[in-house]
């Protein structure tokens, strides 16, 4: 399926020069937009004194200010919006796990955008017009299943929107209608797993020869995982609400090696985390990104929180992003360590005889925080096996990111499995123990 040549789209056969003039025309035209039809922005811009023609250069754009998910809630529902109501035709939500959704508007411009860019995404990852995709990202406020949907039917293939949940069913319909390509988030890949596992199927017989795994942070452990124990290609596909959904950017499944993103639509940064400073490429940071082309929610400067570094393309023109380390949010700060659930992650799945499934505890004893790390046995593992796993994660967290934890290993299939975002950290805390 990936031995022949993908066909490009126009943008994607630019060279870096012409790439950037385009760029430059549509980041002039979206500041003024936003400037125009915004209040937000009109506000943050006069205060920082710029005016949406100060932005001369590509560089010119790191004077602008940043824009951030309060400023989005504190504009619910709709105040962020550059258009008139009657020009939005779809409306999606994040759940923020705090507090209120985010929410992000569509013209139909921006939906045919979108979809194109998941087109070229599913592209990248080796889909091809004729192939049948098995969505099975949630639909709904959430961006993920009907970003998939329109971008594979946008592609010509077709799409079976199953959607999350109801596992026994998926697996089901996997083994009947026979799609070349998976979409859907790595930890629910591992719940169809289990269920392939349960059913008697081997994962490995499936029609499956792609997955375009993403909406969560997953390891380059976790890849060899999914692609050993099912038999395909495992590729990563990056997007956020705000920004516009999956789309943003997609790992080539000829190099998987990080996200090329669609820079004709979406212009990246990475800055300083603390101080907001930009940074070169090749430094890791936090992403930011200003929408180019986006007409009903134009974003300037948006901090993802989601750290990564920028590289230089490879397969495509577009610079690259690393896989993605994790949120900021997502960050436990242990004993003055920083640890992200993504390098438990690592050692996790490459310890024998524990399940490809985790979950971090975060306790408070007396002043000091404590983190337990609770994995799963795997079926078969005796109870030396097991304690010699609790022996090695442990080891691995102390050796690989310096800071002492406990290890359980727990019973197979009692940690709750995922049906769409898996969350790692169970925080408790602030409960009375
Ligand atoms: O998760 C959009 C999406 C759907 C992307 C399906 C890919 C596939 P939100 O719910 O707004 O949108 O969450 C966005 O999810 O800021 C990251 O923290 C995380 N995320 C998304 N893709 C990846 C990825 C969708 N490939 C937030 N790797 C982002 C790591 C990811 N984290």
């Amino acid at each position: 399926m990936t031995d022949e040549q993908a066909p490009l789209d126009a943008a994607e056969r630019l060279d870096r020069a012409e790439l950037e003039r385009v760029q430059l025309e549509r980041l002039r035209t979206t500041l003024r937009h936003a400037y125009e039809h915004v209040d937000h922005y009109r506000e943050a811009f006069d205060k920082a004194g710029l005016r949406p023609e100060d932005c001369r250069t590509l560089a010119d754009l790191a004077r602008f200010p940043f824009t951030t998910k309060a400023d989005l809630r504190a504009h619910y529902p709709f105040g962020m919006f550059a258009v008139p109501q009657e020009r939005i035709r779809r409306l999606h939500a994040s759940s923020g796990t705090t507090g209120l959704p985010t929410v992000v508007g569509y013209t139909e411009g921006d939906l045919s955008m979108w979809a194109d860019v998941v087109a070229r995404s599913i592209r990248a990852a080796g889909g091809r017009p004729g192939h049948k995709i098995h969505v099975a990202y949630g639909y709904g406020l959430f961006t993920g299943g009907l970003g998939a949907h329109y971008g594979a039917e946008r592609l010509g293939c077709t799409v079976i929107p199953a959607s999350g949940g109801m596992t026994a069913r998926q697996v089901r319909l996997i083994q009947d209608f026979r799609p070349e390509i998976i979409m859907v988030t790595p930890s629910y890949m591992l719940t169809l797993l289990d269920e392939f596992e349960r059913q008697g199927v081997d994962p490995r017989s499936t029609s499956l020869k792609v997955g375009i795994f993403g909406a969560e942070p997953w390891t380059e452990e976790m890849r060899r995982e999914i692609e050993e124990r099912f038999a395909i290609d495992a590729v990563d596909i990056y997007g956020l609400s705000e920004v516009i959904g999956p789309g943003v950017a997609q790992e080539c499944v000829e190099t998987k090696d990080g996200l090329h993103i669609w820079e004709d639509h979406f212009f990246p940064e990475v800055v300083d985390p603390i101080t907001g400073e930009p940074l070169p490429d090749g430094e890791r940071g936090e992403l930011v990104f200003t929408s180019l082309t986006k007409e009903a929610m134009p974003v300037i400067r948006y901090r993802t929180r989601d750290l990564t570094r920028l590289l230089p393309g490879t397969a495509r023109v577009f610079r690259r992003m690393e896989k993605i380390t994790g949120r900021s949010d997502d960050m436990v700060i242990l004993r003055g360590v920083n640890l992200f659930p993504t390098q438990v992650e690592e050692i996790v799945l490459r310890t024998p005889a524990v399940a490809p499934h985790f979950q971090l505890r975060l306790t408070r004893e007396g002043r000091l925080d404590a983190l337990t790390v609770r994995a799963e046995a795997r079926a078969d593992a005796t109870s030396d096996e097991r304690d010699a796993a609790a022996r090695a994660i442990a080891a691995g967290v102390k050796d690989g990111i310096g800071v002492s934890v406990t290890v359980e290993i727990v019973e197979p299939e009692t940690l709750e499995r995922s049906v769409g975002k898996i969350k790692r950290i169970v925080d408790l805390r602030n409960k009375p123990s």
